[in-house]
């Protein structure tokens, strides 16, 4: 059976890794999806994203990365995928996933299950990664080395 982790991605962090892997034991096949509709204005082009992520995934087996447009849901169907996987750090992110999950059902019927955050990862996210990075500070527990590499190179491309 395969699924699908969507997300923004911007960038991959071990939080996501961590779901990333889980779902791995549990599917045959995980696609991690990187949406391109929220991808404007972010640190990273969606194809960066991808790379990112592919990169970090290469070791677990059954794992590919690919960008999306359009529904989710719509993507997951040509796809072949009947399972969304999402992690949840915490009571906000369960308000938010619950809705979408439901509104994904009610489209066409899509299976969401949701995969608590293992507890070290559970304040991480890509956007205070990207806040720290910019104010200096050290990120390199938060994301594996190459993606920490490229946040900085990436900052100081922008800022020069
Ligand atoms: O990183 P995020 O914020 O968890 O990613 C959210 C994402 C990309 C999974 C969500 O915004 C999404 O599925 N977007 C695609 C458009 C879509 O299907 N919208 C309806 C959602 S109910």
């Amino acid at each position: 059976m395969k699924a699908i982790c969507p997300g923004s991605f911007d960038p991959v962090t071990f939080g996501h890794l961590d779901v990333i892997e889980r779902s791995a034991a549990m599917f045959d096949e995980v696609v991690v999806a990187v949406g391109r509709n929220m991808a404007k204005n972010g640190l990273f082009t969606p194809t960066e994203r991808v790379e990112m992520i592919t990169e970090c995934t290469q070791d677990i087996p059954g794992v590919t990365a690919t960008t999306f447009s359009g529904l989710l849901v719509d993507f997951s169907r040509e796809q072949g995928i009947g399972v969304i996987a999402k992690g949840l750090r915490f009571g906000a992110d369960f308000d938010y996933e619950l809705q979408m999950a439901q509104m994904n059902g009610h489209l066409t019927g899509v299976e969401t299950i949701f995969l608590p955050t293992s507890p070290q990862w559970s304040f991480v996210s890509s956007s205070l990664v990207r806040e720290v990075a910019t104010l200096s500070g050290d990120i390199s527990a938060l994301v594996p080395d190459a993606v920490a590499d490229r946040v900085r190179a990436k900052l100081a491309e922008r800022s020069g």
